[in-house]
């Protein structure tokens, strides 16, 4: 068996074009013709199988480990494809901190088809024990949390399922199976958004389904063939090129992220940094034995002489949008953006408060970075003189008066 790195990048062989193109080829057709009539076919169709998407999906069940994967046009199709193997009358427990379009398709959407969800702090395994209902059946969870990276064990969590008989879903799109492998944790699912850390240029939208068995993977290609949400041969062919530099680049991420870290921590200006890779929490000790690296994302809490609006307003390098993953580092504040679906009271509860910034670094140099960052936060430090109190308005909106 090859190494992590070089199926990274070669993916699985497939031998079948006569040109020795070195990458696989984006294959355009539609469709596909038959020798003669009520001959089999590997090809027929391009909804049910594209050459260029079976190559992602090979090599994504290779690199976590799976029976099989499956390629959708977003993260969002994937993690519906997962949802919909299930019947109304089924119950699933869920994670407390989701990403919020998850969390929209679970209230929105899957809600109204009759499966009934309960939300569960996956972080405190007496609470989810307590919550597996007679109907109950899946768990499906972000081992690390957006935006406060909160770190749940998969292995605790798959062990409490596999004694109950259910399913263990994990969206891994912050780690990647380069530093993680849930289904090896005992996962049976692992979704992605490959829109970040897998395709890693901001220039793709794409999501990927991984089973650890062929018959859970039946299903999945049932729902995936059936509604038709598949990705195209090109984004699959950006997924697949991104893929190729996966651990290089996250090796860079984590190295900045690192040094932006110790930055940071001192800094009066800073009063709160999360991230996994800090020791002395928790959190730091289940990644410490489940994941191989700590993630290309941190957050941390501004104090109260900081504007936080003023900082990311005045960061250069760091570029004030969602999304995560890439080679260009970006910068957001959780509760005017990712979250602001949430009611604000959430949010508040949540930690997710309007002083909160969430950076995903990127493989610039980290003196340029950590530059950036010290010149934005000497330009948004509230002036002495000027008495600030800041008050939530009745939407939740941060007032200084
Ligand atoms: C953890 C997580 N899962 C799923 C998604 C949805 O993926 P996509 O935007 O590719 O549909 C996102 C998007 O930000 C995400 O952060």
């Amino acid at each position: 068996m090859t190494g992590f790195n070089t199926q990274l990048v070669h993916g699985k062989e497939i031998k079948d074009n006569n040109t020795g193109a070195i990458n696989m080829p984006i294959y355009n057709s539609s469709t596909y013709q038959y020798p003669k009539i009520g001959d089999k076919v590997r090809w027929d169709y391009a909804r049910s199988g594209n050459p260029t998407r079976e190559f992602l999906e090979k090599q994504v069940a290779q690199l976590e480990n799976g029976a099989c994967g499956f390629a959708f046009a977003s993260g969002m199709a994937a993690i519906h494809a997962v949802f919909a193997i299930f019947k109304p009358g089924d119950h699933i427990l869920i994670g407390q901190q989701l990403y919020g379009g998850t969390y929209r398709l679970i209230n929105q959407y899957f809600k109204l088809q009759g499966i009934t969800f309960t939300t569960v702090d996956t972080r405190n395994l007496k609470k989810v024990e307590e919550a597996i209902q007679d109907n109950t059946k899946a768990i499906y969870f972000e081992p690390v949390t957006n935006p406060l990276l909160h770190v749940t064990s998969v292995k605790k969590i798959a062990a409490v399922a596999k004694r109950h008989n259910i399913l263990t879903i994990v969206d891994n799109t912050f780690l990647t199976p380069y530093l993680q492998k849930p289904l090896d944790l005992g996962a049976d699912f692992v979704v992605h958004s490959a829109t970040k850390y897998l395709s890693g240029h901001s220039d793709v939208i794409a999501g990927l389904v991984v089973a650890k068995t062929f018959a859970l993977g039946e299903k999945i290609y049932f729902v995936q063939n059936a509604l038709g949400g598949v990705l195209s041969p090109e984004s699959a062919n950006l997924v697949r090129r991104g893929i190729q530099t996966l651990s290089v680049r996250l090796d860079r991420q984590q190295q900045n992220v690192a040094a932006i870290i110790s930055f940071l921590q001192g800094r009066r200006e800073v009063v709160q940094i999360n991230y996994p890779g800090i020791s002395g929490t928790k959190d730091h000790e289940i990644a410490q034995h489940e994941c191989r690296g700590f993630g290309g994302v941190f957050s941390f809490t501004l104090s109260p002489a900081v504007n936080a609006s003023s900082f990311v307003n005045h960061l250069r390098l760091l570029k004030l949008a969602v999304s995560l993953g890439a080679v260009e580092s970006l910068v957001e504040i959780p509760y005017e953006m990712s979250h602001a679906e949430l009611p604000p009271r959430e949010r508040i509860n949540a930690g997710i408060t309007p002083q909160l910034i969430r950076c995903a670094i990127g493989i610039e140099d980290s003196e340029d970075l950590i530059a950036d960052i010290k010149s934005a936060l000497a330009a948004a430090v509230i002036p002495k003189n000027s008495t600030v109190v800041s008050l939530l308005n009745s939407k939740g909106t941060l007032v200084n008066k």
